[in-house]
């Protein structure tokens, strides 16, 4: 007779996500009165500005459900904000809204009965499990540190001449500002990349999540280089540090309007709409461009400010490591340092990150969450354990991130003392 528990067999492999695990470590040592620097989990400090939180509180009573495909008003809103600061020429007809960006990434490639999600490694968490879910093969372009953590053209030619069936479509999820990286493409990077899509026929998810938060403000997008195969994805969680609302979109070109239809089908099977006060909310922070604009130019000084201080202490003990060009992570190589880890027994990139957190308190995420070689001696440092309340109050006048800097500290005590 079958029990219950014999389920478990039929079960998905499904690892819970190594961000969050990396968070409960952090607060489990919290809760023990350790030190703990919490650099593993990525998410903005500053508060979502009170004018747009008001406006929330006043569309609570929006209790209808909205259409699947989201909220004309705010779908104008985004493609005006983005027409405006980026130059992007959308219709509102081409977006999506989701309940963050996340569901409709994996929307999309469940849009797909059959696909190949090809990857840069390192990259954000969520794709390769989500390729798993959707039930595609997931392929992995190798970076280096030399190549500051960037696929290159020859490379994704490369590839594409090497496929078995090149007749599946491809989907290359392109992520900048990067996480985990903080690096990001130029204009000829993305110019040499898009010959080789438009070639190969492949089609681009631009995650530009952090795009607004890059520091030089001059973001170029592939989007611009080969409209007809990009989809734009974006939302309200990071520059608007809105993470827990949930809200988040895509631009889907007109050109892939079969695919947008059954994204549409597929949103509309699964979430239904993202929360309408949140919709409401999300028009106003659209709406409200000078606020954008004053909010994002004070979050992008004050991560430029401390992604340099750390990369300076770091790189003077002898890490590798560059300056982040947007969002708030560095993606540290500590591979100088292989002896001495190895006489301690520290092969990988997870036992890496374990000794660290047991013996400084410092978390970090290690490189093997994000598809580098466990050997890769790499991890992920979100440099965002500060209280951004308190900068917003304060006009950043008495900038204060002296646990970032303990953390640096204690990190490069550490490895100095290998
Ligand atoms: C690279 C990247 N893409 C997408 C997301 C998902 O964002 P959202 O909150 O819109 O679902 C995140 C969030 O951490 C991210 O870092």
């Amino acid at each position: 007779m079958q029990t219950t528990s014999d389920h478990s067999h039929y079960l998905r492999i499904s690892e819970h996500s190594a961000t969050l695990l990396v968070n409960q470590l952090s607060l489990a040592r919290a809760e023990n009165n350790q030190a703990i620097f919490k650099f593993g989990f990525g998410q903005s400090p500053f508060p979502v500005p009170e004018k747009i939180c008001q406006a929330l509180a006043e569309s609570v009573h929006h209790k209808e459900y909205m259409s699947v495909q989201g909220h004309l008003p705010l779908r104008e809103a985004i493609t005006s904000f983005h027409y405006e600061r980026e130059g992007k020429n959308w219709h509102s007809d081409d977006i999506i809204i989701g309940a963050g960006s996340k569901i409709l990434l994996f929307c999309v490639m469940a849009a797909f009965e059959s696909a190949e999600i090809l990857l840069p490694a390192p990259s954000w968490v969520s794709y390769e499990p989500q390729a798993k879910l959707a039930g595609h093969k997931t392929h992995w372009l190798t970076t280096s540190f030399a190549e500051k953590w960037k696929i290159n053209a020859q490379q994704l030619e490369q590839f594409c001449k090497d496929r078995e069936n090149p007749d599946i479509p491809l989907l290359l999820i392109l992520n900048y500002p990067s996480n985990p990286s903080g690096q990001t493409y130029d204009k000829s990077e993305l110019l040499a990349l898009a010959e080789v899509m438009r070639k190969y026929n492949i089609i681009v998810i631009a995650d530009e999540i952090y795009s607004l938060l890059n520091f030089q403000q001059d973001q170029a997008s592939i989007a611009d280089y080969y409209p007809e195969g990009c989809i734009v994805s974006s939302g309200l969680s990071k520059w608007c540090g809105a993470g827990g609302w949930r809200l988040g979109f895509m631009h889907i070109p007109p050109q892939l309007t079969h695919l947008l239809a059954t994204v549409i089908g597929v949103a509309s099977e699964t979430y239904s709409c993202a929360p309408s006060p949140i919709q409401i909310a999300a028009t106003h922070a659209y709406q409200e461009k000078d606020l954008a604009d004053q909010f994002i130019a004070l979050q992008t000084k004050v991560f430029a400010q401390i992604s340099h201080y750390c990369v300076t202490e770091l790189q003077a003990v002898g890490v590798k490591v560059h300056d982040a060009q947007g969002g708030f992570y560095l993606f540290p190589d500590f591979s100088n340092f292989q002896h001495q880890l190895s006489s301690k027994g520290i092969h990988t990139s997870e036992q890496l990150t374990n000794a660290i957190i047991a013996e400084t308190g410092v978390a970090l995420l290690a490189g093997s969450a994000f598809g580098m070689d466990q050997f890769s001696l790499t991890a992920r440092l979100a440099f965002v354990d500060f209280e951004g309340k308190q900068i917003s109050n304060n006009d950043h006048t008495e900038l204060n991130y002296d646990r970032v800097k303990t953390g640096i500290k204690e990190l490069c005590q550490w490895l100095s003392d290998l």
